[in-house]
């Protein structure tokens, strides 16, 4: 099967063509633009900005997307019908319709079987923007839509084991059942996983997520945003130089009785802590020992109460492997610790270059749908709805 797939849902604008079948895939394009730099200054990101982004990156990125594929030869007669819908269907994404109808007025049709596009979680501003872009290039091209869940791309991006390789690969292979520990700036789930189709949201976080509260102490310490790779930084040269702490943290919820999750005590403790020493020390600035040595307690405390989560999930639902993916999955320490930890099954860490949101995992688990329920290929997409707190434990593709 051969799909385009769109990823907006975040701050990242990506789209990639994929040719897969059961065994193996083969990655023609991929193409990722992040607006961090854009929304560094707002310590975060900002949704109208990020939406009026995506619009005006889409069509070059489709673009060189595109230009890295064997396409057809013929260019489609769009209709006027067809330009009128794109029109009307791209009316609040400034600058789109016009650049999307002068770009396929030029471009011959791919071939491809279908257009994967996420439409939840994530901001419902930005997921408008590809789902309306994936109608659009259905109408002109003719081809069905098939809406994905983010998370579920984040499972798939497990698959792939060589991101950068343009030749076929082989598609991973994922004992099941599965447990996924899935960790990225919105999300801290644990998901049990019968089978492709079948997950259980068995633990998750009660406030912060994880990669959440790696930004929030980020900015206590004051370090850029996104926080989680610079204290992963300060906290690797306090281990090398051994320097502790001036104060330890907390590992909440470890005794808790289920399986979530809770950080924004952590944050909390460490922000105690600065003040603390800015008080006994009289000083408006910690030393650059104080902050190597804050973010080493707090990766570690977060850290450590992922693995014993991650542990005594699987000791309660008896996984026969262990899938990390989503944005913390880039940490070192993560990996190193789940690597080192003997009594686990085998941990599969998403490829660092995947962790990230990306349009090859959102290919991929549209291949993933597509296989286990068919009816997800949509001829008609025009019921698909943004949907900003889908759960990975519901199909629908419509708000209500
Ligand atoms: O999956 P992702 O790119 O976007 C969301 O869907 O949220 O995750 C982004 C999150 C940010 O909070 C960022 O600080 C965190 O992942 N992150 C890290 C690392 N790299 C990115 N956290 C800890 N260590 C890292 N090396
Ligand atoms: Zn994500």
């Amino acid at each position: 099967m051969k799909l385009l797939s769109i990823e907006t849902s975040c701050d990242e604008t990506s789209f990639a063509l994929i040719d897969i079948d059961g065994s193996s895939v083969t990655i023609h394009a991929h193409e990722i633009l992040s607006q961090i730099d854009i929304h560094r200054e707002y310590g975060g990101v900002f949704p109208s900005l990020a939406k009026r982004e995506h619009a005006q990156n889409a069509v070059p990125l489709i673009k060189k997307t595109l230009e890295k594929t064997a396409l057809g030869t013929s260019v489609p007669d769009i209709s006027q019908t067809v330009q009128n819908q794109i029109t009307e269907l791209l009316a609040r994404e400034t600058g789109l319709a016009e650049a999307l109808l002068a770009f396929l007025s030029k471009t011959p049709k791919p071939n491809i079987d279908a257009v994967a596009v996420t439409h939840g979680p994530g901001l419902e501003p930005t997921l408008w923007v590809g789902i309306n872009l994936a109608k659009s290039l259905s109408a002109a091209w003719q081809v069905p839509v098939i809406p994905v869940n983010h998370m579920e791309g984040h499972i798939s991006s497990l698959l792939i084991e060589d991101p950068a390789s343009a030749t076929a690969q082989p598609l991973r292979k994922i004992e099941f059942p599965a447990l996924a520990l899935l960790v990225s700036g919105g999300h801290t789930e644990l998901v049990f996983i019968k089978a492709w189709g079948d997950y259980s949201i068995i633990g998750q976080t009660v406030d912060d997520a994880a990669g959440e509260a790696f930004d929030k102490v980020a900015r206590l310490l004051g370090l850029p945003y996104p926080g989680g790779p610079e204290i992963s930084k300060l906290a690797t040269q306090a281990r090398e130089d051994d320097t502790a702490s001036p104060f330890a943290l907390p590992r909440p919820m470890l005794n808790s009785g289920d399986l979530n999750f809770s950080f924004s005590g952590i944050k909390t403790a460490v922000r105690n802590g600065i003040e603390n020493i800015k008080i006994a020390e009289s000083t408006a600035e910690l030393t650059d020992k104080q902050k190597q040595g804050i973010s080493r307690e707090f990766e570690d405390a977060v850290v450590e109460t992922l693995l014993t989560k991650t542990e005594r999930a699987c000791d309660a639902y008896g996984a026969s492997s262990i899938l990390i993916a989503g944005g913390v999955a880039a940490n070192t320490r993560l990996i190193s610790s789940f690597k080192a930890h003997s009594g686990l099954p085998e941990a599969h860490i998403a490829s660092r270059a995947l962790t990230g949101d990306n349009a090859l995992m959102i290919a991929l688990a549209g291949w993933i749908r597509s296989q286990y329920d068919p009816s997800l290929i949509l001829q008609d997409p025009s019921q698909i709805q943004a949907i900003g707190n889908l759960s990975l434990e519901e199909k629908r593709i419509k708000k209500d």
